[in-house]
């Protein structure tokens, strides 16, 4: 029943005084509390009804935009529909109401869960240890880069260097930098590859790793890996895998496959659980078996039948999370991996490169790729026919309810060459034909506007409470 009477409206709620002095009340007359503790004076506590609680929460999840109101196809940044089906398995109450204070003992079904979930990590990247607590795809690389400065810090080795590709997402080089390492920046080639040459130049006796995501943020896939492999390690080096995009990949490649020693994979973007705005989620690290000694705390391990977290790990790293990481996220990649299996797996992958590919096709008179081949599961396209600009033009998406792309070129997001004007995009693989093609009808219409009333664009999105935060952008 509503504490509140129904003709109270929500701004009398919001009087100082109204309706609290029940509880104060309440609090006074409570002789289990010591008389210093009780609150004297009516503290004035907004009540509010519950209809009104439910129309204010659902205003607010209404004004901003979400992959479950609208297509969001926010290159780099994986934005799927999230199966509510996932949701309900991270509600069960065995789950619901472990603590993380509880002794492990008594936290069997989590300890399954995550002896059950890393053998699934590692299979699907071809590694062969698995550590779930990092807290996201960046704290997962910091993880990763830790265990390789242990590895060389074991075997007495002075490598003070990490090498990234000027594609790299910016989490890369930060991740290096605070794992203490220094990074230098390899080049791409004409055809937005790690440009080969000057990678092997720069693979000197200090470099530790080299960071790479495949396919890369221009949505291409490394055709050289094989050779790029082959000369880290020639070098003594190790080859990381940022595994934001495996989802382009998923049953078809694997990293440990392709020469790769320590992977992430950010659980939010391959196995379709909630971003959170950059957490709480999830980035598991997997490694090949020589590194295994060092991941992180907790390693799920099976002893006399029964899962639990290995107490004799002298070599780790120590624990990159309080407690034992995000219960409720992994539950939910677990319940994905389960609910789609190898085949589907596979399948996610080709329908996200599928989705990409035709986007790409359709909007090429538009906006032409900036790189004219096939892509991967996103693909870089080009703002040069735009009478405003890439930014403008994803501006004015906004008042059709398409999430703009992400924009690279100046001003915005850094890529490697000389781009002025572009946009990343990433339909991903649970949009349907149906939806992609009233994305391609929506970008249409902004184009003929752009062609038209440069000016309506320019001042775009027209349709939000509040349009720029920056006025200059
Ligand atoms: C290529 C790449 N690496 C790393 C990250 C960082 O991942 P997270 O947001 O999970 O920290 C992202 C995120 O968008 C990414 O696209």
């Amino acid at each position: 029943m509503s504490a509140t009477s129904p003709s109270q409206s929500i701004v009398d709620l919001h009087r100082p005084g109204a309706a609290s002095d029940v509880f104060v009340g309440k609090a006074l007359a409570s002789p289990s509390l010591p008389s210093f503790a009780c609150q004297r004076a009516v503290i004035g506590l907004p009540e509010v009804s519950e209809v009104d609680v439910v129309r204010h929460f659902t205003c607010l999840s209404q004004e901003s935009h979400g992959v479950d109101n609208g297509p969001y196809p926010l290159g780099s940044c994986t934005m799927k529909y999230n199966p509510k089906r996932n949701d309900e398995l991270a509600r069960l109450p065995g789950f619901l109401s472990a603590h993380p204070m509880q002794d492990v003992d008594t936290l069997r079904g989590v300890w399954e869960l995550y002896e059950r979930l890393q053998a699934l990590v590692s299979e699907v990247t071809g590694m062969d240890a698995c550590c779930l607590a990092p807290a996201a795809g960046a704290h997962g690389e910091l993880a990763g880069l830790l265990v390789i400065r242990k590895h060389f810090a074991q075997l007495g080795a002075n490598r003070p260097v990490v090498l990234v590709p000027d594609s790299a997402h910016g989490t890369n080089p930060a991740s290096a930098a605070m794992a203490g390492f220094d990074c230098r920046i390899v080049p791409s080639d004409l055809r937005g590859r790690v440009d080969i040459v000057s990678l092997r130049e720069m693979l000197t006796p200090d470099v530790a790793a080299f960071m790479l995501t495949n396919p890369s943020t221009l949505g291409l896939f490394e055709d050289q890996i094989v050779e790029i492999a082959d000369a880290v390690h020639a070098n003594g080096s190790l080859l990381y895998y940022d595994g934001a995009n495996l989802n382009a990949l998923m049953g078809i490649v694997r990293p440990g496959d392709m020469g790769f020693d320590v992977v992430h994979v950010n659980v939010h973007k391959t196995f379709s659980t909630p971003h959170g705005g950059g957490g709480p989620g999830a980035g598991p690290v997997a490694v090949k078996a020589a590194l295994a000694a060092y991941l992180p705390n907790p390693v799920v391990i099976r002893k006399d039948g029964i899962a639990q977290p290995d107490g004799d790990r002298p070599l780790s790293i120590g624990r990159m999370k309080s407690f034992h990481g995000h219960v409720g996220v992994l539950l939910r990649a677990y319940g994905y991996l389960r609910t789609m299996g190898a085949r589907g797996l596979r399948e996610a992958s080709e329908n996200a490169v599928l989705n990409a590919n035709y986007l790409q096709h359709r909007l090429a008179p538009m906006l032409p790729p900036v790189y004219r081949q096939f892509c991967k599961h996103e693909t870089l396209l080009s703002g040069e026919k735009l009478n405003t600009s890439a930014r403008q033009f994803a501006k004015r998406l906004i008042d059709y309810g398409i999430h703009p792309p992400t924009l690279v070129g100046a001003g915005c997001v850094y890529f490697p060459g000389d781009l002025k004007s572009a946009m990343l995009i990433e339909p991903t693989e649970t949009e349907t034909k149906a939806s992609l093609d009233y994305q391609v009808e929506i970008f249409e219409r902004v184009f003929n506007e752009d062609a038209t009333d440069e000016a309506l664009v320019g001042r775009a999105p027209l349709s939000r409470k509040i349009a720029r935060l920056d006025l200059k952008n």
